[in-house]
């Protein structure tokens, strides 16, 4: 069981590392994390309350039934359930999920969209051989916003990379509140004053926050009315990738 929290080794400084935001937050709420929640991998019996999250969590995707589906969240746990988490409250409410798999992208930056990447939900392309983790969604409940659990989350799944000794963990953050500023700039020039601080995001600047540096825009990423389809292609790299242990390489 994985508990974000006891994770000492996502502190604020690794939260931060890699990300090409210029002013660098001081995240004091770090200390006050939700301490009785727990982080979990996710088992067969949690998918129909992570269907239930989803629809909370993802309103507008769930209008075209373009949330999770029981079979594809089953398909995650068979193919690869060290990668797929819940978060999990005292009296077992899950108030936030991750699903992820592990790709190799050739090139390293390949534009693709969500849809390939994730074998249309499926994570039937998931490599156990490959180099990337990919976070193929991240959702935290509405009511349970803005209290670390997204932060939680991704902290697994850098547990998760570092565990497996992959080399980064790469993913497509939609963004959010593009819709409300596509008549005023692109789709690039709105990451970018998000990427500057001159702007927030929902999206980006939580995983801006969480150590992710922006590469590129992904355009047709997700059919999604609220970014319009654009999404940002995002990169953390695994610090300890390729570190030289004793005169011999961790990888
Ligand atoms: C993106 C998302 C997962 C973030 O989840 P979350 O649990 O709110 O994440 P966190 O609480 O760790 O961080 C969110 C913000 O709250 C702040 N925060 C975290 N703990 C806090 C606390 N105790 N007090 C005040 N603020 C806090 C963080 O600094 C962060 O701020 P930022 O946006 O400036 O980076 C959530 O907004 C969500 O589910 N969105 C809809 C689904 C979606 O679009 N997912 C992404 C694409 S797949």
């Amino acid at each position: 069981m994985l508990s974000g929290l006891t994770d000492s080794s996502y502190t604020d400084n690794d939260n931060n590392s890699g990300s090409n935001r210029p002013t660098v937050k001081t995240k004091n709420h770090m200390q006050k994390q939700k301490t009785r929640l727990i982080i979990r991998n996710t088992q067969l019996d949690d998918i129909p309350k992570i269907v239930n999250l989803q629809k909370e969590s993802f309103p507008y995707l769930a209008r075209y039934g373009n949330i999770w589906h029981p079979d594809e969240l089953e398909s995650h746990l068979q193919l690869f359930q060290k990668g797929q988490f819940v978060a999990v409250e005292p009296d077992g409410t899950i108030v936030g999920s991750a699903s992820t798999l592990i790709v190799s992208l050739k090139p390293d930056y390949a534009e693709h969209t969500w849809k390939e990447i994730t074998s249309d939900g499926r994570f039937t392309n998931h490599s156990p051989n490959g180099d990337s983790l990919y976070g193929a969604d991240i959702s935290t409940h509405p009511k349970y916003r803005h209290e670390g659990i997204g932060s939680m989350l991704y902290g697994a799944r850098k547990e998760c990379a570092l565990r497996l000794g992959l080399r980064r963990m790469i993913g497509g953050g939609r963004l959010f509140n593009y819709c409300e500023y596509a008549d005023k700039m692109s789709a690039s020039e709105y990451a970018h004053r998000v990427i500057k601080g001159e702007m927030h995001d929902p999206v980006l600047s939580f995983e801006l926050d969480n150590g992710f540096r922006f590469i590129k825009i992904l355009p047709n990423y997700l059919d999604d009315v609220r970014s319009l389809n654009y999404a940002s292609f995002i990169e953390w790299i695994n610090p300890q990738h390729g570190r030289i242990i004793n005169g011999a390489t961790s990888n």
